[in-house]
């Protein structure tokens, strides 16, 4: 029989009914009053989404090219940028602005490890003369399941009065992991339409704070498709100066309201719960995690293969047997570690579903471990949890 699979990469995530529903309606005429009425309510619920007050300006698009939008458009070439490096997706910002003949300082990390204040403080005030125009860094790193301290960050970069502005990826962290816009001070944060959002890939987000705009307004790239302040200008009347995804936009609009129905702090804690609940019951089937527990992401998780088992075999049972996908390890990761993603429309019943499915399929391939070891864990995670 046909049946749905359970889509545990990190990102694209599983679609909720009620946006697939969404996304079948008939189309709408892009430049209509509707159409601009379901413009207002995304960006309206994006702004919450985001917690800003800053612009949201919404392109179709990957993650990529919002992240290449955002270099095009705040730098001119020859400047000079700080990018953390620590990870596939990271490492894709540094190749982007390269690409662009920006003027990069890395700031490299162990793939597994978080950027820490001192790594930022240390560059900072080795710039004696102020160039470094942007901190670039994703809060959520997934090609090693590690979050970065954003707060704690854009604070030191306040503390030492360096006019640097902050640039998050944040696409595999927003709408699951703790965000805070305006109150952490995030002059540019990107995301996209198929993590925490729980839609389809092809919408890029960016909001843009007011030092932001000041720094657009004196770039030298070349743009037109990706030029903000001509989307900014169109979506001021909620247009776009060219055809939008309009499907994805009814989908965007019922996951808006999914995620402030349930609460945007309840999203972020149950990500948390599932996140434990998966850390735990891996640990206790011996497993070893990338990530230490203070640095964990709360939307991937990325696990070393046991020895003696591949990727390809492990992947290979739990998509047979159990019709669960997961990730494997990317660049210099591969064949070291699988990866869980758990970010989206995921509860309890799913988490102990993958789990018990993991130590099965670790079992058929001969892992030694004591069968009921993984739902004993996750269970007793839940039943911790008031
Ligand atoms: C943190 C991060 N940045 C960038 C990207 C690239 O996004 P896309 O594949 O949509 O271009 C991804 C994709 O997984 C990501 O997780």
């Amino acid at each position: 029989m046909e049946r749905r699979k359970y889509l545990q990469i990190p990102g694209p995530t599983n679609v909720p009914d009620r946006i697939l529903r969404s996304l079948s309606k008939p189309l709408l005429n892009h430049r209509g009053k509707e159409f601009e009425k379901l413009v207002d309510y995304c960006v309206k619920g994006l702004k919450k989404i985001y917690r800003t007050e800053n612009d949201i300006l919404i392109f179709p698009s990957s993650g990529s090219g919002i992240l290449e939008a955002s270099i095009v458009n705040l730098f001119s070439r020859g400047d000079t940028i700080a990018i953390v490096k620590l990870g596939v997706f990271s490492d894709r910002m540094d190749s982007i602005a390269e690409s662009h003949d920006l003027n990069i300082i890395p700031i490299e990390k162990e793939w597994g490890e978080a950027v820490t204040k001192s790594d930022i403080k240390k560059v900072l005030e080795n710039d004696k003369d102020k160039e470094i125009k942007a901190i670039c860094l994703p809060h959520n790193e997934t090609s090693t399941g590690v979050k970065n301290d954003i707060k704690s960050i854009s604070e030191i970069i306040k503390e030492l009065n360096h006019p640097a502005l902050i640039v998050v990826d944040a696409i595999s962290s927003l709408a699951s992991l703790e965000l805070e816009t305006d109150g952490w001070n995030l002059d540019v944060v990107v995301s996209s339409s198929q993590k925490g959002l729980m839609l389809p890939p092809g919408l890029g987000i960016v909001s843009i704070s007011k030092r932001a705009w000041d720094l657009i307004e004196k770039s030298t790239m070349s743009k037109w498709y990706w030029d903000f302040k001509a989307v900014k200008e169109r979506m001021k009347g909620n247009q776009f100066p060219y055809t939008p995804s309009t499907s994805l936009l009814f989908g965007l609009k019922e996951s808006i309201d999914m995620l402030l129905d349930e609460g945007l702090e309840n999203v972020w804690n149950r990500h948390g719960l599932m996140t434990t609940a998966i850390r735990n019951s891996s640990k206790a089937m011996g497993l070893k995690l990338l990530a230490r527990d203070k640095d964990a992401s709360n939307t991937v998780t990325a696990i070393f293969l046991p020895k003696g088992i591949k990727y390809i075999d492990l992947a290979r049972v739990l998509s047979e047997d159990y019709n669960i996908i997961i990730g494997g390890g990317l660049k210099k990761l591969r064949e070291k570690i699988f990866r869980i993603g758990h970010l989206g429309s995921l509860h309890h019943v799913e988490v102990y579903g993958i789990m018990g499915a993991l130590e099965m399929a670790l079992y058929k391939l001969e892992y030694e471990v004591e069968l009921g070891t993984a739902a004993k864990s996750v269970a007793e995670t839940f039943l911790e949890d008031k």
